[in-house]
């Protein structure tokens, strides 16, 4: 048996083991940067083994975990999101493409599966925040739309009706991106004027295919609505203000985090904090302040704890939030602290996940 894993690992050069040094030592010539998959094959006899599954080009991305009590949790969490994310693809096609019905509670059930373990809120941000290698523009996306907005409804504190709703809202937003062209939507580089006409027309696409579902009309809207923006700059309709669904001003502000922070197969995420001080800054003119405090707030206390590297290239952990500038904390660099609230030559360039 440890032959034929030998040889399939050999040929295709990549194999992953997160907690198996003894494994890796019977296994020669491994390209650890490029590995993940199986989650504990040290306490493995080989012949208990039955197949080894590989995955090329995916990175070792939840070394944070190794060793913790967190690290099988985190991989459920991620093999649950990357299988809800299928079967929303299956649901929506069948609803677009052969007309099936859909229900909120069907859509629900899909977001319950991923977070079904948790123990704790955060935990799903936290989780997510390791997931930023997973980069279909469609149901990935809006999985981790409704997951952060699952977290964000209770920020809020509204109640469970409503953040149903706006959960499946979040799940549906970008259903119009079916009717785009995948080479459009995946496009490397700038768009051409043409082509962001045409994406600008997919609020207007889904809010079409929802029109006759027996949904809840707050879904739709968030459908149309969502690229709208509190001073009239958005899509498609120019809406302002009160003119825009409540739901679909929560979605706009975490769209545009999720879409700002995740890394694409032509360029990296930016970092959290330069996507959390961009939203602040056109807080007052393009999204709604009383959403958006409450998510700068509550997100930039997810990071404590989180291990940052500075301007100076030097890594450092965050240990406090100053209230007076969230986005400037206080890190412990070898056991000094650095106040990035008075060290103002200094930023947090990257968070390492
Ligand atoms: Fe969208
Ligand atoms: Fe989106």
């Amino acid at each position: 048996m440890m032959k034929s894993v030998m040889k399939k690992i050999e040929n295709l050069d990549s194999v992953g083991v997160p907690a198996g040094d003894a494994f890796i030592s019977d296994l020669y010539s491994l390209k650890k940067d490029a590995a993940v998959s199986c989650y504990d094959p040290a306490r493995l006899k080989p012949s208990e083994i039955q197949e080894v599954m590989i995955q090329k080009s995916v990175p070792l991305h939840s070394q944070k975990y190794l060793g913790s009590s967190q690290e099988v949790l985190y991989h459920t969490f991620r093999e649950r999101f990357l299988e809800a994310a299928n079967t929303l693809k299956k649901t929506l096609e069948a609803m677009v493409v052969d007309g099936c019905d859909i229900t909120e509670k069907e859509l629900l059930s899909i977001i319950e599966l991923v977070i079904k373990d948790i123990r704790y809120n955060t935990q799903i941000i936290e989780f997510l925040k390791n997931m930023r290698d997973i980069h279909d523009v469609t149901y990935s996306h809006s999985l981790c739309v409704a997951l952060i907005c699952y977290v964000y409804a209770k920020w809020l504190g509204w109640d469970q009706k409503d953040r149903d709703i706006l959960v499946v809202s979040a799940l549906l937003h970008d259903i119009g991106k079916i009717k785009i062209s995948p080479k459009i939507l995946e496009k490397e580089g700038a768009l051409t004027e043409e082509e962001f006409e045409k994406i600008k027309q997919h609020p207007r696409f889904g809010y079409e295919m929802v029109l006759d579902k027996n949904l809840d009309e707050r879904i739709k809207n968030v459908i149309l609505m969502h690229h709208e923006r509190n001073n009239g700059s958005g899509y498609p309709n120019h809406l302002q203000g009160e003119q825009i669904e409540p739901m679909a001003a929560v979605v706009a502000i975490v769209d545009a985090y999720d879409a700002m922070t995740r890394n694409r197969p032509y360029h990296e995420g930016i970092c959290p904090f330069e996507a959390l001080d961009t939203l602040n800054n056109e807080g007052n003119t393009k999204f709604k302040y009383m959403y958006l405090r409450v998510f700068l707030e509550q997100m930039t206390y997810t990071y404590i704890n989180e291990e940052v590297e500075l301007s100076n290239d030097i890594r450092g952990r965050i240990i406090a939030i100053n209230d007076h500038e969230l986005f400037r904390p206080i890190i412990v660099v070898n056991n000094q602290l650095i106040d990035l609230s008075r060290a103002r030559d200094l930023q947090i360039q990257k968070v390492i996940c």
